[in-house]
This record gives C-alpha cells, structure tokens and sequence, in this order.
C-alpha cells in the first residue's frame, strides 16, 4: 500500500553527545557505531527510504562532519539529505522547531538515530495516512520505564506523556520513531524547557493532547532499542547478528588450518589463518584472525587484528590490535586501541587509557 509519493519528509535527529558511550563518542558520533559491520544510523535511514521517503532532514550537532561524511548528500540510499545544524542538544522539540523551513507543510516521520527496530516504517506511513492524525506515536512495553518518556493510555486513547517519570504509571516507553503534521510546530511554541533544560517533544505531545488534536499509538513488532549504553549496543548487535546469513566475500581467505561454524560474514580480504570463527560473527574487510577464536555473537570491523586470541560477543571497531590476549567477552574496543601482551617484567598492567575508559580484569 506504501505510495512511493506520498509526500512525506523524515526528521533524522543525529546530534547528542553520547556521554554514556564515553570513551568512544570523545572521537566519534554515538550513531555511526557499527552495529554487524554498519553503522546503527544506516539501519534507520535503509528503513526510511524503504518507507518511500525522498526527503530527509539530518539535525545535527558538534558530530557534524563525521555524520556528513559517512550519509553525504544521501544518494546511496535513495533520498536527498539536507543537514540542520543544531547549536546545542537542546531537546527533541527544538530540533524540530530549527526544522520548519525545511518541512514547510509537509507530515514527516522523526526518527532518533541512535535507535534500532526490527520492523519496518513502511506500514507506520501508511496508517499515519489512513488515518491522518496530528500525530502517531509508537510505544511498546519495557521493564524500565523510568529512563524513557512514558505514555499511559485510557481506553486505548493517549491520555498522558510524560519525560522520564521517577514513578511511572505504566510500562509502555515512547519509542523512537514519530510521525506529525504541521501541529506539532504550534504545540512546541508553546512548551518551556524541562528540568534538564530541553524542549521535551514528549510535552509538546502532551500539548497535542491537552487542545485536543488527534494522537493516535501504536505498539512496536518485534524488537526495539534504544542504544544509548554499552549492554544495548551489545544485545543491538546480538539482535541484528540473529538475521545474517552466511557469506563469504570472493576475496576472502581462509586457510586449510581454519574453522567456520554456523553463520559467518567474511568481508573483502579478511584474512583467517589457522583459527576457528563460531558463529554468528562477522570479520570486516581486510581484518586478519590469525591462530585466534572468534566466537558467536562478535562483530570484528575493518582493518583490525585478533592474533592469538579468543574473544566472544564483543565489538571490535576498526584498526583496532589484540594480540595474545587469553579471552575478550562482552566488550567494545575502540578504533585503534591496542591490547597486546607484552611479556616483559615486572609483570604489570601498563595502560594508556582514554578519558572514561572502564576496564575489568579478573
Ligand atoms: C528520548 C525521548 C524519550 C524516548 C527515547 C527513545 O530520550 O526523550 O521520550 O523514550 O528518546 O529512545 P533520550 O534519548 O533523549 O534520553
């Protein structure tokens, strides 16, 4: 049913500054983690141009260059990009609100970068169209409402919203992914700044429903998170790793000593010598495995190298070097960062760490 014209735009909201993803966002955006080798803002803008929509506004912040370089003028997905700046994280209403001109009276789909879901937007557009709403949200039930905006429904109507409660009174999170007319910039003009000083667009629906407009939810299918912290960007990748399929790049190489169980995506030359990969695992272009274990659930990106290793249900980003180093679960390592064994005595830890790096050793 999706018309491939139907007019609506997309709000891609990539600012923030990813503070509980320190040390990794000191050196790069919160959204452009890969998640399976592909950054977790690819996997919303893919949905987005699924969804049929040729118009995406880009709000972004201090990250901005990175965003830029990685989405461009937004071809290769099949969508014009135009990038609005935003001075400072503001709230979500603000980037709304800077957004205006490019919306003129368009309806739009805001979808927040830094989160993942399993279904698609296709059939979210064409509810929003069916039913024309001044405003669609999507919620679905978690176990910590407190760390989200909250809606409680009556009657299966949207009664009240509100930005992360210390006593929620219902379980049902505000996902990621809203869908508006041209209300929505009246209802922002009048809401203040929260408690922590952004324009909440939680409130500004609240407005919608207080002046009595049209609010229409609708539960998530499948899976949702919000990977704002290293345990969701870790079950993101569990998540997505579920949906691969085998695939061994032409120009990939694996020696006669090697070993690769279940679903394994091997990149364009990734080397694996004398090792066993266990999936589901991915190895990114050019990353060697050499005499290591690579174990289900780990997503190795470009240019690394695990040598003499084992490492399980991590994620390893590009250039990154592990060497002789006995076992690695449940991680993130960062671009560059280099864990070796050095042999040398005193037998000591010896660590240049970044900024708010966290290490635990047995
Ligand atoms: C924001 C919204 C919140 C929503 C969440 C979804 O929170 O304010 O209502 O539930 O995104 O990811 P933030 O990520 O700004 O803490």
């Amino acid at each position: 049913m999706a018309s491939k014209n139907h007019g609506m735009k997309a709000l891609v909201l990539s600012g923030g500054k990813g503070s509980r993803l320190r040390p990794i966002t000191h050196t790069s955006a919160k959204q452009l983690i890969p998640i399976v080798n592909k950054p977790i803002l690819f996997y919303g803008l893919e949905a987005i141009a699924k969804a049929g929509i040729k118009e995406v506004g880009i709000v972004v912040g201090e990250t901005q260059a990175e965003i830029r370089a990685a989405v461009g003028d937004g071809s290769a997905f099949g969508f014009k990009a135009v990038y609005i700046p935003q001075e400072a994280p503001l709230g979500l209403a603000h980037a709304v609100k800077i957004s205006r001109k490019f919306m003129g009276d368009s309806p739009f789909l805001m979808f927040l970068g830094d989160n993942l879901l399993k279904s698609g937007l296709g059939p979210l557009v064409d509810e929003f169209f069916a039913q024309k709403p001044n405003a669609q949200i999507l919620v679905t039930p978690v176990p910590n409402p407190s760390a989200f905006g909250v809606v409680e429904l009556e009657g299966g109507k949207v009664a009240r919203l509100v930005e992360k409660p210390r006593q929620p009174k219902s379980d049902l999170a505000l996902v990621g992914v809203y869908l508006f007319d041209r209300t929505i910039f009246k209802a922002i003009d009048h809401i203040r700044p929260s408690a922590r000083g952004e324009l909440e667009i939680t409130d500004a629906i609240q407005w919608l429903v207080d002046n009595d407009f049209t609010v229409v939810s609708r539960r998530t299918d499948g899976w949702w998170k919000d990977t704002g912290k290293l345990e969701d960007l870790l079950e993101a990748n569990r998540l997505i790793h579920e949906t691969i399929k085998h695939s061994i790049h032409k120009d990939a190489r694996v020696d006669a000593l090697s070993r690769l169980e279940g679903r394994v995506v091997l990149e364009a030359g990734a080397q694996v010598v004398e090792s066993v990969i266990r999936g589901p695992a991915v190895i990114g272009a050019n990353t060697r495995i050499i005499r290591s274990y690579v174990g289900p659930y780990s997503s190795i990106y470009f240019d690394a190298l695990v040598e003499n290793s084992e490492i399980e249900h991590s994620i390893v980003l590009e250039h990154a070097r592990i060497r002789d180093i006995r076992r690695i679960q449940d991680s993130l390592i960062g671009q560059r960062v280099e864990l070796v064994r050095s042999g040398a005595k005193p037998e000591a830890f010896r660590i240049m760490a970044g900024d708010s790096s966290r290490f635990e050793i047995p």
